[in-house]
């Protein structure tokens, strides 16, 4: 089965070609960070304008380096929920035009579902290290969404929200943290970068819901300490600056990996997944990974391009939905809100 992936749900404008079994035979992605970062931030409106002029021409490539004709697809897949709604239009729109021209039957793909199967995607040169067995743990977190869920199968009903941020996701935090340290943006990359040059013992800093018992996380105080010593002390500069990256970096992610394997250890799962794009951060994969060998576990760590936002882990989870069940029609709607069971305190349920 191969299946054509499109996903426009913030910023970045994907399409990939993927075999129903995750080989991943194109996955192009056109990135909008230079039209943001003059704002520090994702601006709805210019991130709709440009996926529209940008949808057609990759998904053309996706094809193009994918070697298939759009007759040999068998399925479109698109991302229809959660994100952007004006850039969530765009790709549904134009994956409903594919669909109808085409004769192709359409999925709608929860993002979510994306990163929570992104480590399944091989890639070339094939990826090393073994597939994780259902269920898991994974721990996603991205820009716009922190939660741990516990994932029995390949679609949203076998999905369980185990813990999630009650403010601010993780991936939000570094890149409000680099818009105060004057780095740019996305802060991530750029921290995670200069965190490796940093001591992360110098900058003493308190992480909320850091009870073990809990699986909760918030991230809001963190940027807090970080304004106010900005506004104390000024921007750091030099090895003041990377000290402080480092420390920033070392009490997320270990707030981060910690939770995790918490969650893997209560639920009794053999193996634990990363998913996100924090998942690309260096030093979140190393403590995950030293957690798992020291708690008798597997630790899953997806290539770093399948850890961003990418349209080969939409086609993907949208071959999964299509075997699962019905496909769905050209009324599909694009919505800013997950599938996913929410009965965490973040989703409005238990407090
Ligand atoms: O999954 P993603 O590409 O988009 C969303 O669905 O949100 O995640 C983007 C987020 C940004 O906040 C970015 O700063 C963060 O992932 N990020 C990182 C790293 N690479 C990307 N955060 C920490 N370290 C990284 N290496
Ligand atoms: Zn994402």
């Amino acid at each position: 089965m191969l299946v054509l992936g499109i996903e426009s749900s913030c910023d970045e404008t994907g399409a990939a070609v993927v075999t129903g079994d995750g080989e991943v035979l194109s996955d192009v992605v056109h990135s909008q960070v230079r039209l943001h970062a003059p704002y520090g931030g994702v601006v709805p409106e210019l991130a709709s304008r440009d996926h529209l002029r940008n949808a057609r021409a990759v998904v053309i490539e996706a094809l193009r380096v994918a070697g298939q004709p759009m007759e040999s697809v068998d399925v479109i897949a698109v991302t229809n929920r959660p994100g952007l709604v004006g850039a969530l239009l765009v790709g549904v729109q134009f994956a409903k035009g594919v669909a109808w021209a085409a004769h192709k039957p359409l999925v709608g793909v929860d993002h979510l579902m994306g990163h929570l199967l992104s480590v399944f995607l091989r890639r070339a040169p094939r990826e090393s290290g073994r597939a994780p067995a259902f269920p898991y743990v994974c721990l996603l977190a991205s820009g716009g969404h922190t939660a741990l869920y516990r994932v029995d199968g390949p679609t949203p009903e076998a999905v369980t929200e185990l813990g999630a941020t009650r403010d601010d996701a993780a991936g939000e935090a570094f890149d409000k943290v680099g818009k105060l340290l004057g780095l740019g943006y996305p802060g991530g990359p750029i921290i995670d970068r200069m965190a490796q040059a940093g001591d992360a013992g110098r900058v003493p800093f308190s992480i909320p819901m850091a009870a073990k018992s809990s699986l909760e996380f918030s991230f809001s105080g963190i940027k807090t300490q970080v304004a106010q010593r900005v506004a104390r002390e000024g921007v750091p500069e030099g090895r003041a600056l990377t000290d402080l990256c480092a420390s920033f970096q070392a009490a997320v992610t270990g707030t981060l990996a910690q939770k995790l394997d918490a969650a893997v250890r209560r639920e009794g799962v053999g193996h634990a997944v990363l998913g996100g794009g924090v998942a690309a951060n260096a030093e979140l994969r190393r403590r995950v990974a030293s957690l798992a060998e020291a708690g008798g576990y597997e630790a899953h760590l997806p290539s770093l391009s399948s850890c961003t936002d990418n349209a080969a882990m939409i086609a993907y989870a949208g071959a999964a939905r299509f075997l699962a069940g019905a496909p769905d029609g050209l009324e599909l709607v694009s919505t800013s809100a997950t599938a996913l069971p929410r009965k965490t305190r973040k989703g409005g349920g238990r407090r």
